[in-house]
């Protein structure tokens, strides 16, 4: 079964990109994929600094997520767009993530797929755009397209945590289905 990995980018209460998560990990569990819903709360990280990790490498929390993720062939990357940009907490995320893990490389071998929430107009947009920089430069073998950017959070979401609009409902079907196509190349 093809192990999809969800990471949203906001630990707030009542967060959308959450929601988006919850929508994204039920649509994922209909193609009958096996998923990790991931809250970074049980990973707090320090800021990166050079000297913290010169001291002691990266912090246990940032090794643990490395090695969860790498027992997954997708990794859903769900974020808030702040400023026009990825949240610090989703940013410092992958900055230690990018740091030397060791045997476990975590941006090698598996698709990562990007989807943003927004109670603005654009959905997150350019966070994505962002988001898919940084993947890149970082040595990320695949970032999937489409990317999901649902606007207007407020109304996006059904009474059962699904998307509401049948226009993103279908957005999240075709998006579903080429990342588990694109998971399954490293199985
Ligand atoms: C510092 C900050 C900057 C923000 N900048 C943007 C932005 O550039 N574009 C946007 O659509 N929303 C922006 N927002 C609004 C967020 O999209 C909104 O707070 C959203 O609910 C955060 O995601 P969450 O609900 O998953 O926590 C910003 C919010 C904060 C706190």
């Amino acid at each position: 079964m093809t192990k999809i990995i969800i990471i949203p980018g906001s630990t707030r209460t009542g967060s959308h990109n959450v929601r988006l998560a919850v929508a994204i990990k039920q649509a994922l569990e209909a193609t009958d994929a096996d998923i990790t819903l991931v809250d970074l709360s049980d990973y707090p990280m320090p800021i990166y600094n050079g000297d913290l990790e010169q001291a002691s490498g990266a912090p246990r929390e940032a090794r643990d997520l490395a090695a969860l993720i790498a027992l997954h062939q997708g990794v859903v990357l769900v974020n808030p767009e702040y400023n026009a940009s990825i949240t610090p907490l989703m940013k410092n995320t992958l900055d230690w993530l990018s740091r030397d893990m060791g045997d476990v490389k975590p941006y090698q071998n598996r698709a990562f797929a990007l989807a943003s929430c927004s109670p603005g107009a654009l959905g997150g947009i350019r966070a994505l755009n962002h988001m898919r920089d940084t993947l890149i430069s970082i040595g990320a073998q695949e970032v999937i397209s489409p990317q999901i950017g649902v606007g207007n959070a407020a109304n996006a979401f059904d009474e059962n945590g699904n998307l509401a609009v049948e226009r993103s409902k279908n957005m999240l079907q075709t998006y579903c289905d080429r990342l588990i196509e694109a998971a399954n190349r490293y199985a």
